[in-house]
């Protein structure tokens, strides 16, 4: 694998019309923020930027249901959303927004340097027009039946029952979606600003091949455009909600920038802006412009085409910026009510939504990273259920990972003076036991560079599986008469462990790591490098412990909805 000076992953920038849930946490935003903390702990340059997505028809939609504006609804929305991503442990370098002039300025020159390059072209489009509202109708504001799958109810550019992506005008039996319309819109002619995809076909496909260790659903979706043939392809609206189009043109009336073209700009933006707040303006630029960079995009799986294709298309017709090195896409995540056999999508209409920072207020941040990463929809979708939750956060975190702290420290504060004990003459079982501390940090290591979250997480735990068996066969309670030597190595081996996990624990549950490493008094889990300190620098013999705190408590049945 290649190495890299310096990283910057990303995270998809949420519309700023709702509140997140845990759906979007576990695609796009914990495994990023997994990744982001380990790369921080090896002492890697790595930088995390996120934001609000604050154009396109969600937010406008939300508007026209609530009687208010668009600014309204964004002000409201960034502000929780930012919140909750705190709340939940996801520490964004930057957490942007693109109604920020800055965006708008930045949106402006990519699509200038495009259209300079030959990329952006004028085409007249017949597009829908609702008579009865006396408005262009931009692709979300129609629904109708599914040209592949004869879904009722597909959306104007996609369909969610198959994934599909086509034209507005390939749907059938189209009608208005704007609250209060309704009506049968007819095709009317509007002049529209199209990017010239195609000649981007070959480019993207060299730089696609090479991509072989990306996920099957990335890839092969992008590979599926490419065999398709790129082509040309819409990049501005009928609607007043979103960046100006660049040109001077009166036909750019009542027309803005498609939100879809804006949006993945935003991690420029924010890159760019966190440079300026740090006072090193140019900085911005070894993010991506530099060739020892790479660049990561963490994103749901109905982001893929415009985070594989479109937007590196944008890229390399800026003419100076890098391609992403990594797109990693997850599935989706869905809920399975108690006493159902399938799952269904988060909805709020349906009351299956679980937002994050309600559900951080009542259960912590630790338990739903865990459970949500130990979940994690990587290779397929997969189903949050409360029983699940409860039965995996109190059989894996509180009875194998908290068990293994809280006897272990408990036996050593008890019998050993609240002291790490002497090693002594480890016999082959202690030795092992030792060995595994630094073997478990490079087998997680090894994972999480493969974005292979949900397995790394099992290998984490796996050490604290290791302590408890190793803890039951050594018995302690028993050499402690018998032989109290032996009884203080098998405590410090114990101690060793609770100290390689306190740091090995810090991407996926970075609070409880830092509790942990204050009652072995170990450095902070997040200092630079500490990842590679794992194993390697041990607890003293004789060095202070403190009386350990119950990291996980467990849940009763009836702490969670039934
Ligand atoms: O699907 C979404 O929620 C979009 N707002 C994601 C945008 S990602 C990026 F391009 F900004
Ligand atoms: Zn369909």
């Amino acid at each position: 694998m290649a190495t890299f000076a310096r990283t910057l992953v990303t995270s998809a920038l949420p519309y700023a019309n709702g509140r997140i849930h845990i759906g979007h946490l576990a695609g796009a935003y914990l495994p990023a923020d997994i990744f982001v903390r380990f790369l921080r702990m090896r002492g890697k340059d790595v930088l995390f930027v996120c934001g609000s997505d604050e154009h396109g028809v969600p937010i406008t939609l939300r508007a026209m249901e609530e009687g208010t504006t668009p600014q309204a609804v964004i002000d409201r929305f960034h502000g929780e959303n930012e919140a909750a991503f705190r709340a939940a442990g996801i520490d964004f370098d930057i957490y942007g927004r693109t109604s920020w002039p800055e965006h708008h300025a930045a949106t402006a020159e990519f699509f200038r340097r495009l259209e300079a390059g030959g990329h952006i072209e004028k085409r007249t489009i017949q597009q829908y027009f609702s008579t009865k509202m006396s408005m262009f109708l931009p692709d979300r504001y129609v629904e109708g039946t599914c040209p592949k799958c004869g879904a009722a109810n597909a959306r104007g550019d996609q369909c969610d029952a198959c994934g599909t992506s086509y034209e507005v005008t390939d749907l059938r039996d189209p009608r208005s979606a704007v609250p209060g319309d309704g009506s049968t819109p007819v095709l009317r002619d509007s002049q529209h600003w199209f990017l010239r995809l195609d000649r981007f076909q070959e480019r993207l496909g060299a730089w696609l091949e090479a991509k072989t260790e990306w996920r099957a659903n990335t890839r092969g979706t992008a590979l599926g455009w490419l065999r398709e043939g790129l082509r040309p392809r819409c990049v501005t609206r009928d609607t007043e909600w979103g960046v100006e189009i660049p040109v001077d043109d009166p036909e750019r009336r009542g027309k803005r920038i498609y939100v879809w073209f804006d949006a993945p700009i935003g991690y420029v933006t924010n890159t760019r802006v966190w440079a300026a707040r740090r006072g090193a303006p140019d900085a911005w630029e070894r993010y991506w412009k530099a060739p020892d960079a790479r660049i990561v995009h963490f994103i749901g799986k109905d982001n893929i085409p415009f985070h594989a294709i479109i937007f590196p298309a944008m890229l390399a017709g800026q003419g100076d910026y890098t391609l992403p090195d990594a797109v990693v896409a997850n599935e989706y995540l869905n809920f399975l009510r108690a006493g159902e056999a399938a799952a269904v999508k988060f909805s709020k209409s349906r009351g299956t939504v679980v937002e994050v920072q309600a559900f951080v207020d009542t259960y912590g941040a630790d338990r739903m990273r865990y459970y949500l990463t130990a979940i994690a929809p990587e290779g397929s979708d997969s189903e949050f259920s409360w029983t699940d939750f409860l039965r995996r956060t109190n059989g894996e975190l509180a009875d194998i990972l908290g068990n293994f702290i809280h006897r272990s420290l408990s036996f050593a504060v008890k019998n050993f003076d609240a002291r790490v004990p002497a090693a002594g003459a480890l016999d082959e079982a202690g030795r092992r036991a030792l060995a595994a501390v630094a073997e478990r940090r490079d087998e997680v290591g090894r994972l999480i560079e493969r974005f292979q979250f949900r397995q790394a997480q099992i290998a984490m735990l796996e050490l604290a599986r290791l302590g408890n068996r190793y803890f039951d066969e050594q018995q302690p309670w028993a050499t402690r008469r018998s032989d109290p030597a032996r009884c203080a190595g098998t405590l410090h081996v114990c101690l060793q462990l609770g100290a390689g996990l306190a740091r090995m624990m810090g991407p996926f549950l970075p609070e409880s790591a830092g509790r942990l490493a204050g009652m072995l008094g170990v450095e902070d889990p997040h200092a630079p490098g500490a990842w590679g300190r794992i194993g390697e620098d041990l607890l003293a013999e004789g060095a202070p412990i403190r009386p350990p705190e119950i990291l996980f408590p467990k849940l009763m049945p009836e702490d969670v909805p039934q």
